[in-house]
């Protein structure tokens, strides 16, 4: 793993690439009380044409967890020691990137405050480090649709407080709608905001709804939504693609009245786990939309004729292409890492 340690009179330190093992924290260390503690989630992948391992838009993720340092008033390591970093730990890691389609390194770096003290304030002290591990294909065969809660009780986010950023604070406090969602056969519940009115994410997923085959709607970054690399990533092909995207606020109701009128064609989560998740169904106390099969009768009366999953299959294979560098990346949105190993 690598590491560097910070300390508000020295700075920096030099870092380093230790064997992978358990961390020495005093038990008065901020993360532990105050939970000063933030991550990314990104990913290194074998190419399948030229062997090479290249990162998927790593400059974003370092962007993003400055900002989120920002907000929880940690310090965060330059921007070359955390590219330099990654990369020195996938070279030497290099035999634990899968060379399978679908498989990759999954990266996760880690800052967290080490400094003991009582009184509530910023640590003068911080690890930054990362760890890696190989990850299998989301999906066995194509894209699986998931079932989805819509959360009427727990909230992720509220205005002013974490949701934009990748604070361990707001897995914690999301763990207990998903793991009742789980219990009652969902895979994951949609996030609503505090007045209960309108979406905001799906699970650990940014959520995007197709509609009428022509627009893709997805909720606008208001400071509650965590700003998702790849949903940023299908803003893009989505428009290259043709269709208008609106980033907007989004009511629940909404998107009921338009299921009912043959209007809401597709559901899809976008993140760096599985890339593209479409949704099967997503409901609530009081409605269920399916999107899983043919058009409904009523539909099919209007002339209406849908693929199920249309975009998000387009989209996957898009993004899962450019990945294994068998589509060009003329986006820009891989960065070489290192060389195939002997
Ligand atoms: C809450 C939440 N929203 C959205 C995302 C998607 O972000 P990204 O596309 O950068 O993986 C993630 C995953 O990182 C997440 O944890």
């Amino acid at each position: 793993m690598f590491i560097a340690d910070y300390n508000r009179s020295r700075g920096w330190g030099e870092p380093q690439i230790v064997p992978y093992g358990p961390l020495s924290l005093d038990p008065g260390s901020s993360v532990l009380h105050y939970g000063q503690a933030l991550f990314e989630g990104m990913k290194a992948f074998r190419q399948t044409t030229s062997g090479r391992t290249v990162l998927f838009n790593p400059d974003f993720n370092y962007l993003r967890m400055q900002q989120g340092a920002d907000r929880l008033c940690m310090e965060m390591p330059s921007k070359e020691t955390f590219i330099e970093g990654i990369r020195a730990l996938v070279e030497i890691d290099q035999s634990w990137v899968p060379t399978s389609r679908g498989s990759s390194l999954y990266l996760r770096p880690t800052l967290i405050g080490t400094e003991a003290f009582l009184g509530v304030r910023p640590s003068d002290e911080y690890r930054f480090f990362v760890i890696a591990s190989p990850v299998s294909s989301y999906y066995k065969e194509g894209l699986g649709p998931v079932k989805i809660w819509v959360e009427p009780e727990y909230v992720r986010a509220a205005p002013g407080g974490l949701g934009a950023t990748k604070a361990a604070a707001n897995y914690a406090g999301s763990l207990k709608a998903a793991y009742q969602a789980k219990q009652n056969g969902y895979a994951q519940v949609l996030w609503l905001d505090v007045t209960r009115q309108f979406v905001e994410e799906v699970g650990t997923m940014n959520v995007f709804f197709i509609i009428d085959g022509k627009e893709a709607h997805t909720p606008a970054l208001d400071g509650t939504i965590l700003p998702g690399g790849v949903r940023q990533v299908v803003i893009d092909l989505l428009k290259e693609m043709g269709l208008k995207v609106v980033e907007r606020k989004i009511p629940w109701k909404e998107l009921v009245d338009l299921k009912s009128q043959n209007k809401l064609t597709e559901a899809f989560g976008t993140g760096t786990a599985a890339v593209i998740s479409p949704i099967g169904e997503l409901t609530s106390a009081q409605f269920k939309l399916d999107f899983s099969g043919a058009p409904s009768d009523q539909g099919k009366d209007l002339g209406l004729s849908y693929e199920p999953f249309k975009y998000a299959k387009k989209l996957y294979e898009q993004i899962s292409g450019i990945q294994y560098g068998e589509i060009p990346d003329k986006h820009g949105w891989i960065t070489d890492c290192c060389a195939a190993a002997d």
